[in-house]
This record gives C-alpha cells, sequence and structure tokens, in this order.
C-alpha cells in the first residue's frame, strides 16, 4: 500500500494526543465509524506510544502513524511498534534517513525553501506544514509551491472544519491534518459518538459534493446552441459557445452531440475528483477510468460513473 497516497485519498488526518493505552482504540474505532481509518498519535504524553501500539493491536487495518518523532532511537521505536508512518515537527536529517533506511514513509515539517530542498534532496514531496495557521496558513503554502513542482503538504494546527475547505481545494494540500474531529476533550470524555459525528462533517466537507451544472444532450451545433439561448432568454445566464457544448451561465452545458447518459448528465462539483473518486470507489461504486479529463499537471478535472440515473449519466467534476 502507498500510505501517502492513501492518506491523500482521505484528505483528513486526525493528530491526536492520546494518552490512556485502554481507551485509544475506541478512539481509533469512532473515528473509522466516521470514515477516517487513519491517524497520526503525537508522541508528546508518557503513553503515547503504548497508545499507538494498543489501536494497531486491536484494529490493524487502522493506518497509524506516529507523531512528534524527534529522535532516531524514537524512530524505531515506533516501527517496532507498528506504525505505519512517522511524522516530525520539522526536518532532522537523521531522523527521516533513518526512516528512509527502515522504508517507512516519513512526513517532515518543512516551511521554508530551505528545508523543503533538503527534503526534496531526501525523495521526499510529501511535507508536514507547521504550525500552518500562524506561517499564514494556505497563502503560505501556495507561495512555497511556486519553485518546487510536484510537492504537497500536510497542514497542521490550527486547522477547524470552517477552514479545512480552503485548504482542501488546492492542489497543494495532499490533506489536513488535526484534533478538530476529536478535539482532547471529547476523547477524555469518552464521547465516541461525538467523535463519529465530527468525523462525517469532516468527510463531507472534505469533499465538498453540490451541483455544478445540468448537460443537456444534443445532435449538433445549431441545437446546442439553441438550447443554451433558451436559458439565456428566460434566465439571463450568458451564453459561452464551446467546440462540443455550450454553457448558460453554469448551470446548463447544452451540447452539440451526444454525451454520455440518454438524455445528458448531472455534473456533481467536487474540491477533488481524486479524493471522491477514492471515496466512491471504497463504498463500492464503480466509476469509468477512461473518462477522466486530466489537467495540464495530471490533476483529475472530472470523471463519470458507470451508472446512469433517470435517463442521466453522472460526472464528478473539480469545484
Ligand atoms: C500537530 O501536532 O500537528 C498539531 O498540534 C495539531 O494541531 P491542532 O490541535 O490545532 O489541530
Amino acid at each position: 500500500m502507498d500510505i501517502l497516497k492513501t492518506i491523500a485519498e482521505y484528505g483528513v488526518l486526525p493528530v491526536l494526543g492520546l494518552k490512556h493505552p485502554e481507551t485509544a482504540p475506541m478512539t481509533a474505532a469512532a473515528l473509522r465509524r466516521g470514515g477516517l481509518p487513519l491517524l497520526e498519535v503525537t508522541m508528546r504524553a508518557p503513553q503515547a506510544m503504548d497508545c499507538l501500539r494498543s489501536i494497531k493491536y486491536d484494529c490493524p487495518e487502522m493506518l497509524v502513524g506516529a507523531g512528534t518523532i524527534l529522535s532516531e532511537e524514537q524512530a524505531c521505536e515506533a516501527a517496532d511498534a507498528g506504525a505505519d508512518f512517522i511524522v516530525t515537527p520539522g526536518f532532522n536529517r537523521k531522523v527521516v534517513s533513518r526512516c528512509i533506511e527502515l522504508g517507512m514513509p516519513v512526513v517532515p515539517g518543512c516551511v521554508t525553501p530551505t528545508e523543503i530542498e533538503a527534503g526534496i534532496e531526501l525523495g521526499l514531496s510529501t511535507f508536514k506544514f507547521f504550525p500552518s495557521e500562524a506561517l499564514g496558513g494556505m497563502e503560505t503554502i501556495s507561495q512555497l509551491c511556486g519553485p518546487y513542482k510536484g510537492i504537497r503538504f500536510i497542514p497542521t494546527s490550527g486547522i477547524k472544519l470552517t477552514n479545512m475547505e480552503s485548504y482542501l481545494s488546492s492542489g497543494c494540500v495532499a490533506a489536513v491534518g488535526g484534533s478538530f474531529m476529536a478535539p482532547a476533550a471529547m476523547v477524555e470524555a469518552c464521547c465516541w459518538d461525538g467523535i463519529t459525528a465530527l468525523c462525517r462533517q469532516a468527510v463531507e466537507r472534505s469533499l465538498g459534493f453540490s451541483l455544478a451544472h445540468i448537460g443537456i444532450n444534443g445532435s449538433s451545433r445549431e441545437e446546442g446552441l439553441a438550447t443554451a439561448r433558451w436559458f439565456a432568454e428566460r434566465f439571463g445566464f450568458p451564453v459561452r459557445e464551446g467546440d462540443r457544448s455550450n454553457f448558460a451561465g453554469t448551470v446548463v452545458e447544452a451540447c452539440n452531440e451526444k454525451f454520455p447518459g440518454t438524455f445528458g448528465h448531472i455534473a456533481i462539483g467536487t474540491l477533488s475528483v481524486t479524493r471522491a473518486a477514492a471515496y466512491l470507489m471504497a463504498k463500492g461504486i464503480p466509476l469509468c477510468d477512461e473518462t477522466a479529463t486530466l489537467s495540464p499537471e495530471g490533476e483529475i478535472l472530472a470523471l463519470y460513473l458507470r451508472e446512469e440515473i433517470g435517463g442521466f449519466a453522472v460526472h464528478i467534476v473539480k469545484r
């Protein structure tokens, strides 16, 4: 399994400072029920490593990272405890090199060009961005991604349900991390249903599904344009002509030919087609991989589901 790819497919990484090995598996189970079968346990409490160990023992399928790793010894201890990946708050060359030797995926905190270049030199492309909000959040991340193509960040600290969308709509962000879906007070109070509910909200927001447009099939350019103008005349939507279809505002795509679907298609917008595709596939919903359209950078912009509903094909599109 490509651990970092899987983290990016979830897009949300719970980062928890667990203290009690006896309840740690219950916390993990609450996250998993909420759609997030992954977490990073920060090594800030004396029993944090035991918490990680007990989660891996009780829920081996859970993807568990060891965070706040500050030394090579701690990295080795985490590997022995069953950690699937290592997260470090800063860039420590010795720790990162040891993780690479161990074949252990590692996400070091790199927040300056110098640190990023040091990470790239060691073959890494995913970095922690910590403490995110204090360091300028998305604005700083976007600037840092300018010179370095192909790198992505996992920002943590200060991420909440209310600001996660601004991060997750960027291709520079692999996932957001934080404790907002399992706040320490809820973990201490064993409020498992509350944690599950917060995780569900986080998953929902990370996908950001909403109606993008309705596509209406046509059989000629004249027909496609006439359909787009029908909407323009009634609702004032501006017509944008294209080669294969014409848009009336953003709501109707009037096609000049038969697109997938008996009558047309329904486009569901999402913050990330890649994340949405992974989510749908995990639910057993088949997708038509051959319909994927890509940006010049290789990001998937649109993808059809295999099923039709009510005579309409359905595709997911990047919002
Ligand atoms: C971390 O260690 O990455 C952060 O402390 C998590 O930050 P948060 O509690 O603000 O989400």
